[in-house]
């Protein structure tokens, strides 16, 4: 069965998120698009928690999230449990969430990283498997600070 993810972006995400969901499906993924499909200005943590849910939930391994900055995403994705977002800019900040951090959800932003770049970040994120080791133990830590 092929690796699951799921994507989704608010109206500043569009054209990254389509290209993002194309990066990944080049690469044997298969993706859930969780929209939106039209321009209308929405609410970013509502799409986030979307995703966020399914990633946490099992339905996908791997989450995509993109708006005008990733900021908002990361924020809204990283409320819960299980969850760990990172917005990267570079594919050296994909590889490390992934292999260091074991980030689950990659945010990106349409208003600050090009079509050409964000292809790279998601193929670099999907990719990178964890390292564990050392980071396992931290990685540990961080999820434990979903229970406080
Ligand atoms: C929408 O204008 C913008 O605020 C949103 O896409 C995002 O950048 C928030 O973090």
């Amino acid at each position: 069965m092929a690796d699951r993810v799921v994507a989704a972006s608010d109206h500043a995400g569009l054209q990254l998120r389509a290209g993002a969901v194309e990066a990944a499906r080049a690469k044997g993924f298969e993706v859930e698009d969780l929209g939106p499909h039209a321009a209308d200005s929405v609410d970013y943590p509502d799409y986030a928690a979307a995703v966020a849910e399914a990633v946490a939930g099992g339905r996908a391994r791997l989450g995509l999230l993109v708006c005008g900055t990733g900021i908002g995403m990361s924020m809204a994705a990283n409320k819960v449990p299980g969850v760990r977002a990172a917005v990267c800019r570079s594919e050296f900040e994909a590889r490390m969430a992934r292999a260091h951090n074991d980030a689950n959800v990659l945010c990106l932003g349409e208003r600050v990283t090009g079509l050409g770049l964000g292809a790279a970040i998601v193929e670099a994120f999907l990719a990178t498997p964890f390292e564990g080791g050392r980071h396992a133990r931290r990685v540990d830590k961080l999820n434990a600070l979903d229970r406080r």
